[in-house]
C-alpha cells in the first residue's frame, strides 16, 4: 500500500500541507484509550463517557433551541449564485418549496476531518473530530452549516480567528448551538460582542459522535461473511446530501474545499479515502490534503479487505481495485479495463486525471449502482465484480458500463462541478453518453454505438411520453426534490440530448468545445449555459453551420419536457417532403390543456435515401413555421428515412406509401438500412401504434422482416415494443392468438440461434440467444421449455457443477423451471443464492426465484424481503419486490402487499427504490378497477408518498394509457391483424 508515501502529500495545485488545529489538539488526539475491548481516541473520552460507551448521547433539551433559526432568517438567500435557477420553468411552482441553501457569509476554504468508525458488536458509533478553515464573506454573527444525526459537544465547539500571532478565540453563546432539524442545519451563534469580520479568516473546530447505521448513507456499516465469520465494515455514500451525516460541513455542491482525512482504525483493517496515505502512526491514517473538491464527493473506508494492484502501463497514478478477499479473484476484469478506460479519457479530454492513484471498491452493501468519489469509487458488487465462470455476457456489459461512467465522471463531475442540483442532469446526462465511448475502447465486441439507441434513447423515450414527465433541468431545493430527479431522464435522456449534440457539432468540435471548457471551470462550477457556450465558440471556431446559437437549441430539450413527433409527408410528385412536429404523448388527458408551452423543438433532421448520402435541416422551434416544405433527391419509388442512426431524441412517421417502401426493402435486404435505423423504425412504429399514430398493421408488418434479422440491436428493440402487447393481452381472451402470431416470429430466431453457446462467438449473438431462449420458452416452444426443465434437473441433481448451464441462459433456465416446477425447484434456486459467492449469480438466482406461479411462494418472497435474517441484503429488498410485481401473477399479490406493510417498508427501502416499485406494479394495470385503486392508494397515502409523488403520478398515467389502449385495441384491431398464417405446422410443437 502507500505506507512508504511522505507524510504530507503535496500536489501541484495544493499551496501547502498543513493541519488546521492548534498543535496541542493533534497531540492530544493521537493517544488513545481502552475502554471495553476498544481503543478510543483522547478527545471522545474527555466528553462525558456517555459519548463514548454504549452509543447513549448528550441529549439537548428543546427550550435552548435558537428561536430565529427555525425561521428562514438564518438562511439567507444563496440562489443568486446559481444561474440556472432563474430560468423559465414551465409547470413548476416553487414558491411554495422552503430554500433549503446555507448563507455565503462564510465560505470553507480547507476542512481537517478525523474520523473514527467504532465497528464493534453492540457499539456502532462515529467519533469524529473536525476542524474547519473559513474566510468570512459578510459580518455576521453566527455560522450556518449542514450537520444531520450528529451530535455535536457544545464544550468543543471552537471559533478561533486566524492570521493574528496566538489566534484569537471568539466565545460562542452559552446557548448558541441550535440544530435544525428539519433544514439539516447546524447554527452556531456567538456572543453578542463577537462577530465575524468580512475578509477575514477564522477556524471552527468541534467533536461530535453519530451512530454507524445500517441505513447505507453517510459514513455506514456493511456486513459480510468470510469464512462463514461475520465481519462488518464502515463505508460511506454521500451524494447528494449526506455528507452531513458524516461530519458537519458545507454540503454543497458549490462550496469546494480542500480535505485533510484522518481515519481512526483497528489494527487489523485497512483505511481508504480519496488520497492516498501520508503517514502510517498507531492507528490512525492520514491521507493527503485533497484538491479542491465537492463535499458529496467524499469517502472514508475501514474494512478488511483484499487489495490488487493493477497494471497501469505508462500511467503516473497507481490503480487498485478493492474487494472481500474471497472475491479477490473476481477483480481481475476491472483491474483489466479500469486503467484503460481511465487513459482513455485522459485523452479524450486532453487533461491528465489529477490525483495520484485510483482505487475501485466493491461494497457488499450499497444503495446506489456505483459512486464516482474523487479517487475511491465504490461499487455495488455486481458492478465491479465479474467471475469468468459464473457471470453472465450482461454481467460483464454492466461492470463495463458502469465503470466507464465513474471514470468518465472524475473529469466532468468531479474537477468541474454543477453549480446546484438542478443542472443533475448535466453531470449525470454527460457521463451516460461518454461510459459509451470508454465502453467502445474496452468492449468493442459489445457494439456500444448501437445498443445506445435500445438502452438509453428508446428506453427513456417511454417515459418521457408522459404528460406527467418532466424537464430535464429541474428546479430542486430539498433533499427529498434532489433525490427524485436520479431517475431516466437525467441519465438517459441527458445523455440522449448530449449526443444529438455531439452529432449536429461533429465529433471534434464537440470535444474540443468540451475540454475548452472544463480548463476554463476546472476545481470550480458550472451551469449549463457555460457549456452551451464554450460550444458556441468552438462552433464558431469551426464554422460549423447552425441556425443559432448552442444554447437557444439546447434550451427547448431541456427546459421542455418530452420530444416531438416529426411527420414526413412526401409529395411525390415535385420531389420533396413537408415536414411538422408536435410532441409526442401516449396519451392525451385534459390536464395538457393547461400547460401553455409551446411544445416545438429546434430539431436537427437528417435524412437519406441510400445511406450513402446524408442530408441535413433543421425545423425551427418558432410557432409560425409549423409547417417546413424540403425538397429531396428521391425518385417516387425510393424509400427515404429520417433522423439516420437516430442521432436524434424524436419519432418520425411517414405517409403509408413510403412506410410500405421501406417495409419492402426490409423484407428483400434489410442490411441497406444500418442496424440502428432497423431498430428505430420497429420502435418507432410500434410506438406510433400504440400511441394511435399509425395503425397496428403497417407496424406489424414492418416487423414481418424480422424473419431475416439477426442482429441484437433491430431484435432488442422489437421485442421490447411486443413486450408490451404481450402483457396487456396476457389477461385477454385473444392472448392465444397473439401468442401463436409471436411463435412465428420468435421460432426462426429460435432455431438460428440456438440452445447452446459455442467458443468465442460474438457477445451480442449471445445476448441474442438470452432474449431468443426467454421469448421462446415464454411462448410455449415445447424444445425451449424441456431443455431448460432438463438442464435444471442436472444442475439439481449436481449442485457444485457449474458447467451445465451456460452463466448467460442460468437466468431463464432457473425461471422456466420454477415456473414450470414446485417447491423443490425453487428451494434449490435458493440454497444456491445463499452459498453464491458471486454477487451477479446471487441477483440472476433472486430474479428466477419470481417466477414461481406459486401465490404462496410468491408472498413468502415479499416478506422475506423485509426480514433482515432471511439472507436478502437490505439493498436488495426492493429489487425482489420489484421482481415479484413484474410477474403477471405477484403483480396484485404485491399491490395488496405495499398496502399492508406500507410501514415497514418504508422503513427498509428508499424513496428512490419505493418509486420503481410503485411502477412496477402498476406498469401492466389495464382495468377500471385497478386504476380506481392505484388513484384510491395515492390519496390514503398522499402524506408518506413525499419524494415520490412524481413516480406515483406517472404510473397512474401509465395505468390510463393502458387503459385506453385496451379499449381501443383489444377486441378489434389485434386479433385480426395477428391472423396466423395458414400453413402453421410449428404449432403442434406447443402446448
Ligand atoms: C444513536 O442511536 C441511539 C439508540 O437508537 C439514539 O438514542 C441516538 O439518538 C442516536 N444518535 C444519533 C446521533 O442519532
Ligand atoms: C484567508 O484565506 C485565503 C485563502 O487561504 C487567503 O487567500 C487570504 O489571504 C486569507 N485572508 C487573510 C486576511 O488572512
Ligand atoms: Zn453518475
Amino acid at each position: 500500500m502507500y505506507k512508504s508515501m511522505p507524510l504530507c502529500w503535496v500536489l501541484a495545485s495544493l499551496a501547502a500541507c498543513v493541519f488546521a488545529m492548534e498543535a496541542q489538539d493533534l497531540e492530544a488526539a493521537e493517544q488513545f484509550y481502552h475502554i471495553q475491548g476498544v481503543y478510543y481516541p483522547a478527545w471522545s473520552v474527555a466528553v462525558p463517557a456517555a459519548y463514548a460507551v454504549g452509543g447513549q448521547l448528550v441529549s439537548f433539551s428543546p427550550d435552548r433551541l435558537y428561536p430565529e433559526a427555525t425561521t428562514n432568517k438564518a438562511a439567507v438567500s444563496a440562489s443568486s449564485s446559481s444561474g440556472s435557477d432563474k430560468k423559465d420553468q414551465p409547470q413548476h411552482d416553487t414558491t411554495s418549496k422552503k430554500n433549503v441553501r446555507l448563507p455565503r457569509t462564510v465560505l470553507p476554504i480547507h476542512y481537517d476531518v478525523r474520523l473514527f468508525p467504532v465497528l464493534e458488536k453492540d457499539n456502532f458509533s462515529i467519533l469524529g473530530q473536525v476542524s474547519i478553515d473559513l474566510q468570512c464573506q459578510m459580518e455576521t454573527d453566527r455560522i450556518v452549516l449542514h450537520s444531520a444525526d450528529i451530535v455535536v459537544d457544545p464544550k468543543s465547539v471552537k471559533v478561533i480567528e486566524q492570521g493574528k500571532p496566538a489566534g484569537k478565540t471568539l466565545t460562542v453563546a452559552s446557548d448558541g448551538i441550535h440544530y435544525d432539524t428539519d433544514m439539516e442545519f447546524l447554527i452556531i451563534r456567538l456572543e453578542d460582542k463577537d462577530k465575524l469580520a468580512k475578509g477575514a479568516n477564522y477556524t471552527l473546530s468541534m467533536n461530535f459522535v453519530g451512530n454507524l447505521t445500517d441505513q447505507l448513507r453517510g459514513l455506514y456499516r456493511s456486513t459480510y461473511k468470510e469464512d462463514g465469520v461475520e465481519m462488518s465494515m464502515a463505508v460511506s455514500q454521500m451524494e447528494p446530501t449526506d455528507a452531513r451525516r458524516a461530519f458537519p460541513c458545507f454540503d454543497e455542491p458549490n462550496m469546494k474545499a480542500t480535505f485533510t482525512v484522518t481515519l481512526g482504525r483497528h489494527r487489523d483493517m485497512t483505511a481508504l479515502s480519496n488520497m492516498p496515505e501520508g503517514m502510517e502512526e498507531f492507528y490512525w491514517d492520514h491521507f493527503a490534503p485533497s484538491v479542491p473538491m465537492s463535499t458529496y464527493l467524499i469517502a472514508f473506508i475501514v474494512a478488511n479487505f483484499t487489495q490488487v494492484e493493477a497494471d497501469v502501463g505508462n500511467a503516473t497514478w497507481k490503480f487498485n481495485i478493492y474487494a472481500r478477499p474471497s472475491a479477490r479473484n473476481q477483480t481481475q476484469y476491472a483491474s483489466e479495463i479500469g486503467p484503460k478506460i481511465q487513459t482513455f479519457f485522459e485523452d479524450y479530454f486532453q487533461i491528465p486525471f489529477p490525483l495520484p492513484k485510483q482505487d475501485m471498491i466493491a461494497i457488499p452493501d450499497f444503495a446506489a449502482g456505483a459512486m464516482e468519489n474523487w479517487g475511491l469509487i465504490t461499487y455495488r458488487e455486481t458492478a465491479l465484480l465479474y467471475d469468468e465462470k459464473k457471470s453472465s455476457v450482461a454481467n460483464k456489459e454492466r461492470v463495463c458500463e458502469v465503470i466507464a461512467h465513474e471514470l468518465a465522471h472524475q473529469w466532468f463531475g468531479n474537477l468541474v462541478t454543477m453549480d446546484w442540483w438542478t443542472d443533475l442532469w448535466l453531470n449525470e446526462g454527460f457521463a451516460s453518453y461518454a461510459e459509451y465511448l470508454g465502453a467502445q475502447h474496452v468492449e468493442p465486441g459489445l457494439k456500444w454505438p448501437q445498443q445506445f439507441v435500445t438502452r438509453e434513447l428508446q428506453n427513456v423515450m417511454s417515459l418521457d411520453a408522459l404528460e406527467s414527465s418532466h424537464p430535464i433541468s429541474v428546479v430542486v431545493h430539498h433533499p427529498n426534490e434532489i433525490h427524485e430527479i436520479f431517475d431516466r431522464i437525467s441519465y438517459g435522456k441527458g445523455a440522449t440530448i448530449i449526443r444529438m449534440l455531439a452529432a449536429f457539432l461533429g465529433e471534434k468540435t464537440f470535444r474540443q468545445g468540451l475540454t475548452n471548457y472544463l480548463k476554463s471551470h476546472q476545481y470550480g462550477n458550472a451551469v449549463q449555459d457555460d457549456l452551451w457556450d464554450a460550444l458556441t465558440k468552438q462552433a464558431k471556431v469551426d464554422k460549423v453551420p447552425l441556425p443559432t446559437g448552442v444554447k437557444e437549441i439546447m434550451d427547448t430539450w431541456t427546459l421542455k419536457m418530452g420530444f416531438p413527433v416529426v411527420t414526413v409527408t412526401r409529395e411525390y410528385q415535385n420531389n420533396s417532403v413537408l415536414l411538422s412536429q408536435e410532441r409526442f404523448l401516449m396519451q392525451r388527458s385534459n390536464a395538457s390543456s393547461q400547460d401553455k408551452t409551446v411544445y416545438l423543438w429546434w430539431v436537427p433532421l437528417t435524412y437519406t435515401t441510400d445511406f450513402q448520402k446524408v442530408g441535413s435541416t433543421w425545423l425551427a422551434d418558432g410557432q409560425t413555421s409549423k409547417k417546413h416544405e424540403l425538397s429531396i433527391p428521391a425518385d417516387k419509388n425510393q424509400w427515404v428515412i429520417f433522423n439516420v442512426d437516430q442521432t436524434g431524441y424524436y419519432r418520425i412517421n411517414y405517409d403509408s406509401k413510403n412506410w410500405q417502401m421501406i417495409g419492402q426493402q426490409l423484407m428483400t435486404n434489410h442490411l441497406s438500412i444500418s442496424a440502428i435505423n432497423r431498430a428505430q423504425i420497429m420502435d418507432d412504429s410500434l410506438n406510433l401504434a400504440e400511441a394511435g399514430l399509425l395503425d397496428y398493421e403497417t407496424a406489424l408488418n414492418l416487423a414481418r422482416y424480422l424473419e431475416h434479422e439477426t442482429d441484437y440491436v433491430p431484435w432488442n428493440a422489437a421485442l421490447t415494443g411486443m413486450n408490451y402487447i404481450s402483457s396487456m393481452m396476457s389477461r385477454t381472451s385473444g392472448y392465444g392468438l397473439l401468442k401463436k402470431h409471436f411463435r412465428t416470429i420468435i421460432t426462426p430466431l429460435y432455431n438460428l440461434v440456438g440452445f447452446d453457446q459455442k467458443v468465442g462467438e460474438d457477445l451480442l449473438l449471445t445476448k441474442l440467444r438470452t432474449k431468443a431462449v426467454s421469448w421462446a420458452c415464454s411462448i410455449g416452444n415445447k424444445d425451449c421449455i424441456s431443455r431448460t426443465v432438463n438442464s435444471y434437473a442436472q444442475w439439481m441433481a449436481d449442485p457444485e457443477n457449474i458447467d451445465i448451464i451456460s452463466p448467460n441462459l442460468k437466468g431463464i433456465v432457473a425461471c422456466t423451471a420454477i415456473e414450470k416446477g414446485d417447491e423443490a425447484e425453487w428451494e434449490f434456486a435458493l440454497n444456491r443464492y445463499m452459498a453464491s459467492n458471486v454477487a451477479s449469480e446471487r441477483d440472476v438466482l433472486l430474479t428466477s426465484m419470481s417466477c414461481s406461479e406459486k401465490p404462496w411462494i410468491l408472498a413468502k418472497m415479499l416478506e422475506m424481503s423485509l426480514n433482515p435474517t432471511s439472507g436478502i441484503r437490505k439493498q436488495d429488498a426492493a429489487r425482489v419486490i420489484i421482481q415479484v410485481a413484474s410477474n403477471s401473477l405477484g403483480r396484485y399479490i404485491t399491490f395488496n402487499f405495499i398496502r399492508e406493510k406500507w410501514t415497514e417498508i418504508r422503513k427498509v427501502v428508499s424513496n428512490k427504490f419505493f418509486s420503481r416499485i410503485i411502477k412496477a406494479v402498476a406498469s401492466s394495470f389495464n382495468t377500471e378497477l385497478e386504476l380506481k385503486e392505484l388513484i384510491q392508494f395515492r390519496e390514503e397515502r398522499s402524506e408518506e408518498l413525499i419524494g415520490a409523488e412524481r413516480a406515483t403520478q406517472q404510473a397512474i398515467d401509465r395505468a390510463k394509457n393502458n387503459l385506453n389502449w385496451m379499449d381501443v385495441n383489444k377486441d378489434t384491431t389485434l386479433p385480426t391483424t395477428f391472423h396466423t398464417p395458414s400453413n402453421d405446422d410449428e404449432s403442434s410443437h406447443y402446448y
